[in-house]
């Protein structure tokens, strides 16, 4: 772990005869291993005491990832937390379900390939992004090597409001990253900006559906088209990944008409997470691609499967079976229309939200929930008397988490409030949350003179 607790704040950990168990009144150190162990009794109190300082996951608003399922899903979790997915021999139903999870995606985002189409379960996005990004390079490569090109100076095309996983594989696997600017009033990439960009040397453009942000979709269609342009224009033959982290699980379902995944043909790959809107709890992504051309034989490794050769493509080798069973599970039991209105109520919780909010009188909205159930609000330039970080604060003091963050690049000065509606967040939970906001937003009207700010108290927050 590359994050360090403050040593000298927590050294020992104190441990009080709360039911007068053996071992109970001591300390233990926290930093390294204790010759003897524990009762598992008392060990349990320990870190579920200390746990009870983490938030409350329900009134989380600023994860994306899934918090509650229901007690099927529990109880299948607890019965599968022993499965190592990567053991495809040992655990061939937990292979099959997760191929039949692939075919199910695959299919919903109008893959040509349909039942047969190559992807795989990831630990989240991130390592799907990576999967994704590096065929999209290897492709590339290949292409300039049989032109008798150059082949050491890849770029990728986004927008800078990527989510930092686009940086991380640029630096991890030797990309040029080029980021499009944002500006006010474009909060995300479009097709203009991605052409300008773009070169012999790009590896790919990348569209988010929809952005970190604001929750807003970038116009894959209108990018792919301009992209087209390019190509007839260069000659250059510039693929499109998706990374539809969150809205590869919303769009199918609200927005069918909206033609954004397979059917655009410039669409090699999308990624999407099935512990956010895929409704699993964390890890599980996924990553498809178009056709199995798309992935350079060079990356796909074999496993023994059942005695026979199992393909696989992914960065970790050990990981958890349950989330895919999980996943699997979450089909079956909602099916399309289950997934449709779950997505559609949270789309109608956070427009019900945003307006509300934008009535308040100080607040301006940058979105409105109603591409992504997300938004991302402001404060009117004339308050100066708080800050959007007050705000969040202040409603911290309910045990609401509404993260305040600056924008990127180019609009660091824009400072906005983001909250996310995921399921189980309906109307009620909103109500109240809103009566907090309006008492909150009272309460800062009322001051009169600027609030005090703490300065070892940070203002970012990590995506
Ligand atoms: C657009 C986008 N891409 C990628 C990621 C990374 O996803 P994960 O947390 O599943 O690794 C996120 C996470 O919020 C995201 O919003």
């Amino acid at each position: 772990m590359l994050h360090r607790e403050d040593l000298e704040q927590i050294e020992r950990l104190y441990l009080s005869p709360l039911f007068a168990r053996y071992g109970e009144e001591t300390a233990i150190v926290a930093h390294k291993l204790e010759q003897d162990g524990r009762t598992p009794e008392v060990a349990f109190q320990l870190i579920h005491d200390e746990l009870m300082l983490d938030g409350n996951a329900r009134q989380n608003l600023a994860t994306f990832v899934t918090t509650l399922m229901d007690s099927q899903a529990d109880q299948l979790f607890a019965e599968t937390y022993d499965k190592n997915m990567i053991d495809k021999d040992e655990y061939p139903q937990t292979a099959a379900m997760e191929a039949r999870c692939v075919s199910i995606i695959a299919n919903l985002w109008n893959s040509p390939d349909g039942d047969t189409a190559i992807g795989t379960s990831t630990i989240g996005s991130s390592e799907a992004v990576m999967l994704a990004g590096l065929a999209l390079k290897r492709r590339w490569q290949q292409k300039q090597k049989d032109a008798g090109k150059p082949f050491d100076k890849p770029n990728l095309v986004m927008g800078q409001n990527v989510q930092v996983v686009w940086e991380k594989f640029c630096r991890y696997w030797d990309v040029e990253p080029r980021y499009a600017p944002l500006a006010e009033g474009r909060l995300h990439l479009t097709a203009d900006e991605a052409v300008k960009l773009v070169d012999e040397n790009t590896i790919g453009v990348v569209a988010i559906l929809g952005s970190t942000f604001d929750g807003s979709y970038e116009p894959v269609k209108d990018i792919a088209a301009a992209l087209d342009a390019v190509q007839a224009d260069k000659g250059w033959d510039i693929p499109v990944h998706v990374d539809g982290a969150s809205g590869g699980f919303v769009a199918p379902f609200i927005d069918p008409d909206l033609e954004w995944d397979f059917r655009v043909s410039r669409v090699h790959s999308i990624n999407a997470s099935g512990h956010k809107y895929g409704l699993v709890y964390p890890g599980v992504g996924w990553v498809v691609w178009r056709t199995h051309e798309c992935v350079p034989d060079d990356l796909v490794f074999h496993v023994n499967y059942l005695g026979g050769d199992m393909p696989t493509f992914t960065l970790n080798f050990s990981r958890p079976g349950s989330q895919v069973i999980l996943q699997y599970y979450r089909f079956v039991r909602l099916g399309f229309e289950g997934y449709r209105q779950i997505q559609q109520a949270c789309r109608d919780t956070a427009m019900y939200l945003s307006s509300a909010i934008a009535e308040m009188g100080p607040y301006e909205l940058l979105s409105d929930g109603s591409e992504l159930p997300v938004f991302f609000f402001r404060l009117k330039g004339d308050r100066t008397n708080y800050s959007v970080f007050d705000v969040s604060a202040k409603l911290r003091e309910r045990g609401w988490q509404v993260p305040a963050y600056t924008l990127p690049d180019n609009l660091t000065d824009v400072a906005g409030l983001r909250i996310v509606v995921r399921n189980g967040f309906g109307r009620d939970l909103a109500d109240l949350l809103l009566a907090d906001l309006e008492h909150a937003t009272e309460f800062f009207e009322n001051l009169d003179g600027p609030m005090p700010h703490d300065p070892d108290h940070g203002t970012s927050f990590a995506h």
